[in-house]
C-alpha cells in the first residue's frame, strides 16, 4: 500500500506536473473515447490532487465527481483544482459514493493500481455507469512496460514497477467478471515524457512516484546521484517519448 497522505501528497504538484500542451492531448483523447452526447456526468476515480478532473468538466460539460481516499490529496485538490462543475468526495474503489446508472464516463488514471481488490474496484465503477458508460483505464501492464530512461539508476525500479501492476489479460479478464467489454489492446498515448535528461531529472528528482516508496534508502540516495551528475554533464540529452497506455472498457448498453 502506498500512503498519499504521508510524503507523497507534497511532492505530487512539483513531481507530476501536466504541461497545458499535455493536459490538451489528453482532453482529446478522452473526448474521442467518451460516449458522443453531451453533457456528461464524470467520475474520476483516484482523483489525488485533481490533475484532470476540472478538465473532465471543460470536456464534458456535466458535473463531474472527484473520488479520492487521500484527505491530503483530496485537500489539495479542493485548493487548486476547483471548477463550478467539479465535486470532491472522499471514497475509494471499495465504496463509490454515488449511486447506481449515475455516470456517463469514469477516468481511472494511474489509480487501478492501487486498488487493494481490483475486481471488487472494477465492479463498483460498473454500478456507478449507466449502460453505455466508458472507463478509461490509464495504466501500466506488467507486460507492456515502457522502458522508462531512468530505471538505469535504480537497479530494483524496474522490477518494482512491474510488480505494481498486472498483465493486459488479466485486467481484461476482472473487466470481463465486473460486467464490462475491454477493448483488446490499450491505446497508446503519446503525451507525458520529458524529452531531455536534464528535464527528466528535474521531474523525478521529487521522487513523486509510487516505485520510489518501495525502494532501500541507499538505492535512492546513489541512485538520484548519479542521474543528477549525469543530467548536469549531458543535460540536453534527447530521450525518445514514452507513451501512455489507456485501455478502454465498456458497459453494455443492454445487459449480457
Ligand atoms: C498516482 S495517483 C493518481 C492521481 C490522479 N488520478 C492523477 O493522475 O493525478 C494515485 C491516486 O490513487 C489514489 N488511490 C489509492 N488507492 C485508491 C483506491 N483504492 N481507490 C481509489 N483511489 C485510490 C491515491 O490516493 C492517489 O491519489
Amino acid at each position: 500500500m502506498v500512503d498519499y497522505d504521508g510524503r507523497l501528497h507534497q511532492v505530487y504538484a512539483a513531481g507530476r506536473a501536466l504541461k497545458a500542451s499535455t493536459l490538451d492531448i489528453w482532453k482529446q483523447v478522452f473526448a474521442e473515447v467518451a460516449p458522443a452526447a453531451r453533457p456528461l456526468t464524470v467520475l474520476d476515480l483516484g482523483s489525488g490532487i485533481g490533475r484532470f478532473t476540472p478538465a473532465l468538466a471543460e470536456v464534458f460539460g456535466g458535473p463531474v465527481y472527484g473520488v479520492e481516499p487521500s484527505a491530503r490529496m483530496r485537500e489539495i485538490a479542493t485548493g487548486t483544482a476547483s471548477h463550478p462543475g467539479v465535486t470532491y468526495l472522499e471514497g475509494s474503489s471499495a465504496a463509490i459514493p454515488l449511486p447506481d446508472a449515475s455516470c456517463d464516463l469514469a477516468l481511472l488514471f494511474l489509480s487501478f493500481h492501487h486498488f487493494p481488490d481490483k475486481l471488487r474496484g472494477l465492479q463498483e465503477v460498473a454500478r456507478v455507469l449507466r449502460p453505455g458508460g466508458v472507463v478509461m483505464l490509464r495504466s501500466q501492464f506488467s507486460d507492456r512496460m515502457p522502458d522508462l530512461p531512468w530505471y538505469r539508476y535504480f537497479a530494483s525500479a524496474r522490477r518494482v514497477d512491474a510488480e505494481m501492476y498486472l498483465p493486459l489479460e488479466e485486467v481484461r479478464a476482472l473487466a470481463t467478471e465486473a460486467g464490462l467489454v475491454p477493448e483488446v489492446e490499450p491505446r497508446f498515448v503519446q503525451a507525458e515524457s520529458p524529452d531531455t535528461l536534464r528535464a527528466s531529472y528535474e521531474r523525478v528528482k521529487h521522487r513523486a512516484y509510487s516505485t520510489f516508496e518501495h525502494l532501500p534508502a541507499d538505492e535512492l540516495d546513489e541512485g538520484f546521484a548519479a542521474f543528477e551528475q549525469d543530467a548536469e554533464a549531458d543535460p540536453d540529452r534527447a530521450l525518445a517519448p514514452i507513451p501512455g497506455a489507456l485501455l478502454v472498457l465498456r458497459r453494455p448498453s443492454t445487459p449480457r
